[in-house]
């Protein structure tokens, strides 16, 4: 071919791409089509024929490459170039008026007179876009917040997002800040597909969808993004506030919240704040709150920032949604320890995007104080991910039923259910036997902070127990191909037979579950002991037994008094071990485990010397960890607690969200250390 011929065909490929992308941008971004579905397609397939004709011709940020990529094994970590920071959020109003003020000390300048970007703060996952010469080239997940993962095959399939930005005055290296989200009908439609797996929420189905290593399945879901940031740019930019910003975007041609306006003073931000919470359940997909930030750029320059959040901005969260149903019935479960928990069953509610239709009842003393019956009408309270609850009795029924403990078991045993004198919970006293304690028991052990074994989920737990397949935890590794395709037969008969069963696994699940338990086999011992389940040993504990025997063999061997002289371990834990470790069975299961090879990785040492006395002070919200945890790695690496900030500490530690604290040690010139660092320091 001549080189003019080349050149021809480029320019036809250009035009049918600037085409494509001209009528992708008024169908996804603008919601105004420009052409019938059967027009697009012609257009379409006439550049698939043609650069299935010419492949060498075939570009980045043509639209064909918006799917179709192979499978990837797994995401790429990239380095953000500039790093992408969090949000501090306030509840109340309170809370808001003390930002404003410090913010106007900070400026001197009345914060009556002060421009905002309101924002609702989409409730999705954020995304980071590089584009070079204007062509999308890297979107990465936020990660830690200056790396994150490389999702961009996945990121190309969603059709609101440019492969080329629109426009003039693009700098060659421009970062792109926003949130994936799928909307609320997007998740009910995803849900009500044949999935075994449903998803808790449209952020969690976003976050799934985003995080396939094939495109294809994320080019299935209704991915949507909107964008509110810049983030590195290799050109200064000519705006001089966010509203500009938004404007700029919306101009490259990317999807902004058309929700977002530009107001004045603390006025126009709680104005704007319950318009929205007013309107929020109509609008298609979830906010969680509000953001506010200083409009002006150089004020936002001049207030900087603290810790990993923008002093110029700060999230004002809408309250925790609740809804009014009616108990319907309530059941009690009995989980590893034979705890039995009162669940109430609902009347099928909406509450924050999720169908609710259980809600905990805690134990018999929180019904009796709430006073909740069957046939009430309660008022239910779901806060992210939580557990919904019931907040209090609405209406009263006419005919409401008292709810009572049964005297037995409701699992077939019918072991007897004592409820001891003065303890809030009652238990069922058929120990391992009872399907339900060994339900639990595995549940527990193959759980996130247990041994994490990710691809046997609750369901096929209680079917397995029910089949007779697992009785306890080492016969997890007893599971074979065999085993699991007779299980899928087996259940298939039972169908027949009139019981209920919904499990269908193919070869690709059973090979899922299969790996899923063989890539577990190495474990960290406090993983181990914490997986055993037994009562009232939790990480910490689990912690402090690994740190002091050692071993499995050292831990069982021990006697009552050498385990109550650990300094977390109070009479009732120390007990529970050693009986845990004086059951033959017990240790036949364990041995069993050990026998099918797992083996223990070296617990990190502790109690070192190395925090040297000195005080330390923890605010805000920490990542996987409480607060009280901490406090004790701290003690027990020869640190000290204070709740006051004050010059003789030696740093105070920052989560996210620290409120007072850390103006306080900004005022003081106290050292700040983000929590995440001093985890490195301590290797937690
Ligand atoms: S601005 C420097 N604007 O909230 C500030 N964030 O809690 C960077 N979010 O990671 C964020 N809507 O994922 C900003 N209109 C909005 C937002 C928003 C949602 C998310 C974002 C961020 C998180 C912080």
């Amino acid at each position: 071919m001549s080189i003019k011929d080349t050149k021809i065909i480029k320019k036809d490929l250009d035009n049918l791409r600037n085409e494509i992308n001209s009528l992708n941008y008024h169908y996804y971004v603008l919601d105004d089509p420009k052409a019938t579905d059967h027009e697009y397609d012609v257009i379409f397939n006439k550049l698939i024929t043609l650069e299935d004709l010419f492949p060498d011709l075939v570009t980045q940020d043509s639209p064909t490459q918006r799917v179709g990529a192979e499978p990837l094994d797994k995401f790429e970590t990239v380095d953000h170039k500039q790093q992408m920071l969090s949000l501090n959020n306030v509840f109340h109003l309170k809370d808001l008026g003390l930002y404003m003020e410090r913010i106007e000390k900070k400026l001197i300048i009345d914060s009556k007179k002060l421009q905002f970007s309101v924002e609702p703060k989409l409730d999705g996952l954020a995304i980071n876009l590089l584009y070079i010469d204007g062509v999308l080239d890297i979107a990465a997940t936020r990660g830690d917040g200056s790396k994150g993962e490389n999702v961009t095959k996945n990121i190309k399939t969603i059709k609101s997002i440019p492969l080329k930005l629109l426009g003039n005055n693009i700098p060659t290296t421009i970062e792109i800040r926003g949130e994936v989200f799928i909307s609320k009908e997007g998740f009910l439609s995803i849900n009500s597909e044949d999935n075994e797996k449903k998803f808790a929420n449209a952020r969690n189905a976003a976050a799934g969808s985003l995080r396939q290593l094939d495109s294809k399945i994320a080019a299935s879901r209704p991915l949507d993004a909107f964008f509110y940031a810049i983030g590195f740019s290799s050109e200064k930019l000519n705006v001089n506030t966010q509203t500009k910003i938004l404007k700029n975007l919306a101009g490259w041609g990317f999807k902004t919240c058309h929700l977002n306006e530009t107001v004045q003073g603390i006025d126009g931000c709680k104005k704007f704040y319950e318009k929205i919470n007013s309107i929020r359940e109509d609008i298609p997909y979830d906010i969680d709150g509000i953001v506010y930030k200083v409009d002006n750029l150089k004020y936002q320059q001049e207030l900087g920032f603290v810790s990993r959040a923008p002093r110029w901005a700060i999230a004002h969260k809408f309250p925790a949604e609740e809804k009014i149903t009616l108990i319907e019935n309530v059941r009690f479960q009995v989980g590893r320890t034979g705890v039995l928990t009162p669940v109430a069953n609902l009347k099928p509610v909406e509450v924050g995007g999720v169908i609710v239709r259980n809600a905990t009842l805690h134990n018999m003393d929180e019904i009796r104080k709430k006073d909740i019956h069957i046939g009430d009408k309660v008022s239910i309270r779901r806060a992210g991910d939580v557990i919904p609850e019931i907040v209090n009795v609405v209406v009263k029924s006419k005919s409401r039923k008292k709810i009572i403990l049964p005297k037995n078991c409701p699992c077939p045993l019918n072991s007897k259910i004592e409820k001891e004198k003065g303890m809030a919970f009652a238990k069922c006293k058929g120990a391992k036997d009872c399907p339900a304690q060994k339900k639990g028991a595995i549940i527990h052990y193959v759980s996130k902070k247990a041994m994490d074994i990710q691809g046997v989920g609750e369901k096929l737990i209680n079917r397995l127990v029910d089949e007779n397949i697992l009785n306890n935890i080492s016969d997890l590794y007893k599971l074979n191909n065999k085993i699991l395709k007779d299980f899928v037969m087996n259940t298939a008969v039972r169908e027949d037979s009139g019981k209920e069963y919904e499990i269908t696994l193919g070869d690709k699940s059973i090979k899922n579950i299969l790996d899923s338990i063989n890539n577990k086999m190495e474990v960290k011992l406090s993983n181990f002991i914490f997986s055993l389940g037994i009562g009232e040993v939790g990480e910490v504990t689990a912690n402090s037994l690994a740190d002091k025997y050692k071993s499995i063999d050292n831990l069982s061997k021990a006697d009552y008094n050498d385990i109550l002289e650990l300094k977390d371990i109070g009479p009732v834990a120390a007990l529970n071990i050693f009986n845990f470790f004086n059951d033959k069975n017990n240790i036949k299961i364990i041995n069993n485990i050990l026998g099918n090879g797992l083996k223990f990785v070296k617990n990190r040492d502790k109690k070192t010397n190395i925090l040297n006395n000195q005080t330390y002070v923890i605010t805000g919200k920490l990542n996987n960890i409480s607060r009280q945890k901490l406090g004790e790695h701290i003690i027990s690496n020869g640190g000290n607690i204070s709740n006051t900030v004050s010059k003789k500490i030696f740093a105070l530690i920052v989560g996210s969200d620290p409120g007072s604290k850390l103006e306080k040690a900004d005022k003081l010139g106290v050292k700040v250390i983000e929590a995440e660092d001093f985890f490195k320091i301590l290797k937690l």
